[in-house]
This record gives structure tokens, C-alpha cells and sequence, in this order.
């Protein structure tokens, strides 16, 4: 059988090195590979935790262009809002409806803030979020999705949605599996930390030559002076830098480390290794920026060829429920 990958991008942030070593990249290995791929901007998704409007569209449009800038090809790769595809809503709706409560009330994501804050400040929308991922997945029969490990139990809710609904109203639905990608989790931000928006310790994915060097300079280190061996294993740098290395690259910067590199030269070789390597994809973006309207116009295709496809399966489904 062939496969099918599909993924959605939340629009919420901006791009940034844990997003590109996590997703976007192992992603279009993927798509880029022989499968049939879909790729969308998970942007009702994003209104469950922002309620600024501006960032919401600004995210939406970086975050699409970062994709494009990093390889994705979109004469290969269907690639399309949420947004433009109402059939995802109302499957999402009709998929409430065979979802019992009580597994809503297991989701992680729910289940911490509701402890912190006991239900204060959650809406409905971050409450049954996973049955509007679920609907996005069912409604273009995905047969592999892949996701950071923190979407696991999100993938198990999608498939326990279809089975529920298959057994009850007949086989509509494909059951998908999740690709989980664990090795951009790992990735520390400037300090230490996982990198993420929420704790501020990002390098950005999109940003000029001087923003990467600075933001590379604020990388946490210790107070070791020049000269003295340094420990390759605990330090961030060192972490970061074998993202982007070969194994000779490592191996070298390994033997500096032991050599007593200082914190400064250590920053520097980074910086330049991570420059060279984000170049090309920094190029790429700005070129795409200077002309925002190419990549509107080309999800709104993106958007119209997966339309009716979406359409099918939603009328088997609506007959399925007895809605003719
Ligand atoms: N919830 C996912 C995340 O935050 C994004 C997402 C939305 C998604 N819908 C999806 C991922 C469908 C895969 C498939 O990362």
C-alpha cells in the first residue's frame, strides 16, 4: 500500500533550530522520499492559546515560508491551511460526537494545566484540540504521521476516534500511525533548557548573519578559562554544534575541547559551521519574503486541490451517520 504522510505545523512563534531539527527537517526527508505527502498550517490550532490576531497571521506567514525555504516542494507535496478546508471543522464536529469525555479529560496537554489552574483559564477549544487534530488526519485517510514524541498520546486518541467510529458506522476511516521523531527534542536552547518559545532560549531558524551570532553568544557556558580542557559532553555548544557536524567535525571540535578551546573561539566555530549550513535557507526566505503574495497565492492552491478530496470522504461519512 502506498503511504500517505501527513502533518500539520502549528502557527503559533516563529520558527526556530528545535522546530528545524525536530520537524521540518526529518519531515521532508519523508516527503521528499517516494510517499504522498500533506503538509498544512495547523492555524485553528493556534487560536486555542493566542488571541493576538497580528501574531497569529505573522506566524502563519513564517512559519509557511520557513518550510518552503527549507525544501519543501510544493508541486510534490500537498501543502494547504486548515483554515481553507471547512470539511476538517465539520468532521471535527461529527467526531465529538464519538468521543467520550473521559478520554478528553486523560489528554497531557488538558490534564497539566487543569492542575495548575483547575480548569481556570482553559476553554473548550484546548479541552477536545485533539479531536481537531484527529479530524485533520482522518479526513485525507493519513497512513503515517509523524510528530514530536509530545504528540504520542494525540496519534493514540486519533486512532481510538477512528476505531470507535469504523465499529459504529462502518469502515470509513484509514488508521494512522505516528512517526515519532524524538531526536530534535534534545536539542538545548541558549540555556540548556530544550529549546522553546516558552522559555525564551531560542536561536531563530530565519534570521540574519549578525542575529544568529548574537543569539549564539548568549549560549550558557561555564567560567573555564582559556586553556584549561573543557568537558564536550555537558556543554551546550557542544550539543548544538553536532547537529550541524559531520562525524570529522565532531571529532575535531572534541579534541579542541580537550585542548582547552576557549568559550569565545568554541561560540565562534558554532556560529560559522551554523552559518554556512543556514545560508542557503536564509537566502531562500528572504527572496520569499520580498514577494509574500507568491506564497499566499500557492496555499490557496494548495488549498483547492485537497478540497475534494476532502469532500469525498465527508459525504461517506455524512452518509454513514444518516445526514443525506
Ligand atoms: N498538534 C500538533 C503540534 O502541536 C500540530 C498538529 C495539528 C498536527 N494537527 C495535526 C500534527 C495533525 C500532525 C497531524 O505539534
Amino acid at each position: 500500500m502506498s503511504e500517505r504522510i501527513l502533518t500539520g505545523i502549528t502557527t503559533s512563534g516563529i520558527p526556530h533550530l528545535g522546530n528545524y531539527f525536530g520537524a521540518i527537517r526529518p519531515s521532508l526527508d519523508l516527503a521528499n522520499s517516494a510517499n504522498e505527502s500533506f503538509f498544512f498550517l495547523a492555524d485553528y490550532h493556534s487560536i486555542i492559546k493566542v488571541n493576538k490576531p497580528k501574531e497569529v497571521a505573522i506566524s502563519a506567514q513564517k512559519i509557511a515560508m520557513a518550510w518552503l525555504a527549507c525544501g519543501l516542494d510544493p508541486n510534490k507535496t500537498f501543502f494547504y491551511r486548515q483554515s481553507d478546508i471547512k470539511q476538517i471543522l465539520e468532521l471535527s464536529w461529527i467526531l465529538h460526537c464519538v468521543t467520550s469525555k473521559g478520554l478528553m479529560n486523560r489528554a497531557h496537554a488538558y490534564k497539566a494545566l487543569k492542575s495548575e489552574t483547575d480548569d481556570k483559564g482553559i476553554n473548550m477549544g484546548l479541552f477536545s484540540y485533539p479531536i481537531l487534530m484527529a479530524a485533520d488526519i482522518l479526513i485525507f485517510n493519513a497512513t503515517k504521521v509523524p510528530v514530536g514524541p509530545d504528540q504520542t498520546q494525540h496519534l493514540e486518541m486519533t486512532r481510538d476516534i477512528a476505531n470507535k467510529f469504523n465499529h459504529t458506522f462502518g469502515e470509513i476511516f484509514t488508521i494512522p500511525e505516528a512517526l515519532i521523531d524524538g531526536d530534535g527534542e534534545s536539542l538545548p536552547g541558549t540555556d540548556g533548557k530544550k529549546m522553546s518559545k516558552s522559555y525564551q532560549n531560542i536561536i531563530p531558524l530565519l534570521s540574519t548573519r549578525e542575529e544568529l551570532k548574537k543569539s549564539i553568544l548568549k549560549i550558557v557556558t561555564n567560567s573555564l578559562e582559556p586553556g584549561e580542557p573543557k568537558d564536550y559532553s555537558t556543554c551546550n555548544v557542544f550539543k548544538i554544534y553536532s547537529y550541524f557536524a559531520d562525524n570529522n567535525e565532531i571529532d575535531e571540535f572534541k579534541a579542541a575541547y580537550e585542548e582547552g578551546i576557549s568559550w569565545g573561539d568554541a561560540k565562534n566555530k558554532l556560529f560559522e559551521l551554523a552559518d554556512k549550513h543556514l545560508e542557503p535557507i536564509r537566502d531562500k526566505y528572504f527572496k520569499l519574503e520580498s514577494n509574500p503574495q507568491d506564497v499566499i497565492d500557492l496555499l490557496d492552491e494548495g488549498g483547492k486541490k485537497v478540497m475534494p478530496m476532502a469532500e469525498d470522504l465527508l459525504c461517506n461519512v455524512r452518509e454513514s451517520i444518516g445526514i443525506t
